[in-house]
């Protein structure tokens, strides 16, 4: 079966999960699109309804205009029922790194607010051990680019500033990204905190005790893993 196919049937399990009148958070990266769009199609056809849903991303935005979903803010709805949203890396305890799509800080302020998060991805996700294969994105003012580099480089980390088509990729709120590529974290809640604790630095990528759930599918069927 194909990636592309895996990832819509992750989403469209976790839009399930979903009832009318909920407010919902649309998460970011070309698995969540899938259940931006099951959302789209289920209010046409009218099995939801009332739903108002929070984009984590402009590029979410855009697409859930295109389906016509209500959107609203976390200023008018500070309150998330439920968001699903993708990720790069799962480790077995459902702690996650978000954020190569680069959507990481609304991600993770939709998520802080969300009474469930529910994480949709293929097979290919899982790892043993965070950090194995994905860097941990990190957001940081423009004006601390170089201090925060060399501060994280000074946490073992080989820190790449995450350039797109050829210039350096700036977020939504206007920041950067630097890809902080490790061999595996041992502690992902102490390197969170020293990141967080380093001036310039906006949020980073390790989202931690946040997934209630995550939503996965392999050519052979889809599993649910629940936090503990
Ligand atoms: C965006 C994200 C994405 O959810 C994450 O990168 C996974 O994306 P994809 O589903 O395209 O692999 O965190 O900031």
């Amino acid at each position: 079966m194909d990636i592309e196919e895996l990832k819509r049937q992750a989403a469209e399990k976790a839009v399930a999960f979903i009832e009318s009148g909920m407010v919902v958070g649309l998460g970011t990266g070309s698995t969540a699109v899938h259940a931006t769009r099951a959302v789209g199609r289920m209010l046409q056809d009218g099995s939801l309804s009332d739903i108002i849903a929070i984009p984590t991303s402009e590029a979410t935005a855009r697409e859930a205009e295109k389906w016509r979903i209500p959107l609203t803010t976390l200023q008018n709805n500070p309150i998330v029922d439920i968001t699903i949203d993708g990720a790069d890396e799962i480790a077995p305890n459902l702690d996650v790194i978000k954020g190569l799509g680069g959507a990481l800080l609304r991600e993770k302020i939709v998520a802080a607010a969300s009474k469930q998060l529910i994480i949709v991805a293929d097979e290919r996700k899982i790892v043993p051990q965070l950090g194995t294969v994905s860097p941990v994105p990190v957001e940081v003012i423009p004006f601390a680019q170089r201090p925060v580099a060399e501060f994280l480089a000074s946490l073992s980390a080989r820190v790449v500033l995450r350039v797109k088509e050829g210039q350096t990729f700036i977020t939504d709120e206007g920041n950067i990204i630097l890809d902080c590529h490790f061999d595996g974290i041992e502690d992902a809640a102490a390197l969170g905190q020293a990141i967080r604790s380093q001036p310039g630095v906006v949020e980073h990528g390790l989202f931690l005790n946040m997934a209630a759930r995550a939503i996965v599918a392999a050519s052979d069927g889809i599993t649910i893993l629940k936090r503990e």
